[in-house]
């Protein structure tokens, strides 16, 4: 039997990752592991613990013993944080910022990748994962690794179009000055800081449409894993 194939697609946030690997996992048939979405139940956690974001020692323990499930299809993955739906309460202003910070904890980090490699490899499986240390750190000997990249500005439009359907007092300006703040720290931290890894595709979104970059990234996949290799052709029913 062929290995299952391991696809990891990292890039800054709101780059479309999350979005183009739900739309690839699901024409592949492989599993979709959103990595961000642990970290922001780790901070969920902290915040409602009352602990202090930045106290590595109390924020490492309380990751080490957070029972995080995400389940589900690619479309419709639900997580849940000791047992209770969590899916919304992730996306709050205050829980992204607040997974920002948690995330450049070392001990938080080491947690996080030691379960999502054992999420990923799950026998049988293939896995679409996205994250900031997707191909680097979780996956370095993924398969195939791609990089999504925009400006910031564009960035900060598509997250504010995104947003404002349901956030009524957001205005763009702050977002574009929250994606700046996010990116430098995750290009700045210690431990697995956001890089391109060698031998990923870049794909720079900016000019281009889901539709276009899809495509492209489909091409890719089919290209150095043709279906006869195995891996890309079976989608699960
Ligand atoms: O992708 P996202 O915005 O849902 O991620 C939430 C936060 O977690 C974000 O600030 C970056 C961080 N993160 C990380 O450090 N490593 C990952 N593999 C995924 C996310």
């Amino acid at each position: 039997m062929t290995r299952p194939l391991i696809i990891a697609i990292d890039g800054p946030a709101s780059s479309g990752k999350s979005t183009l690997s739900r739309l690839l996992a699901r024409e592949l048939g492989l599993l979709y592991l959103d990595t961000g979405s642990m970290y922001r139940a780790v901070a969920l956690a902290v915040t409602e613990a009352g602990v202090n974001l930045t106290d590595s020692k109390a924020v490492g323990e309380i990751a080490r013993r957070a029972a995080i499930v995400l389940e589900g299809d690619p479309d419709s993955v639900r997580v849940a944080l000791e047992g209770r739906d969590v899916t919304e309460a992730i996306r709050s202003e205050q829980i992204t910022h607040a997974s920002s910070v948690v995330s450049t904890i070392p001990e938080v980090r080491r947690e996080m990748v030691r379960r999502q490699r054992e999420m990923g490899r799950e026998p049988g499986r293939g896995v679409v994962l996205n994250g900031r240390d997707a191909g680097t750190v979780i996956f370095p000997d993924a398969d195939l690794k791609f990089f999504l990249t925009a400006e910031p500005e564009a960035r900060a439009r598509r997250r504010f179009e995104e947003e404002r359907v349901r956030v009524q007092d957001i205005n763009y300006d702050e977002t574009l000055a929250d994606i700046n703040a996010r990116d430098r720290r995750d290009s700045e931290r210690d431990d697995s800081p956001l890089t391109i890894a060698d031998d990923a595709v870049v794909i720079d979104t900016t000019e281009l449409s889901i539709e276009d970059v899809f495509r492209q990234m489909l091409e890719v996949v089919r290209e150095r894993h043709p279906p006869d290799e195995g891996g890309a052709s079976n989608p699960r029913p």
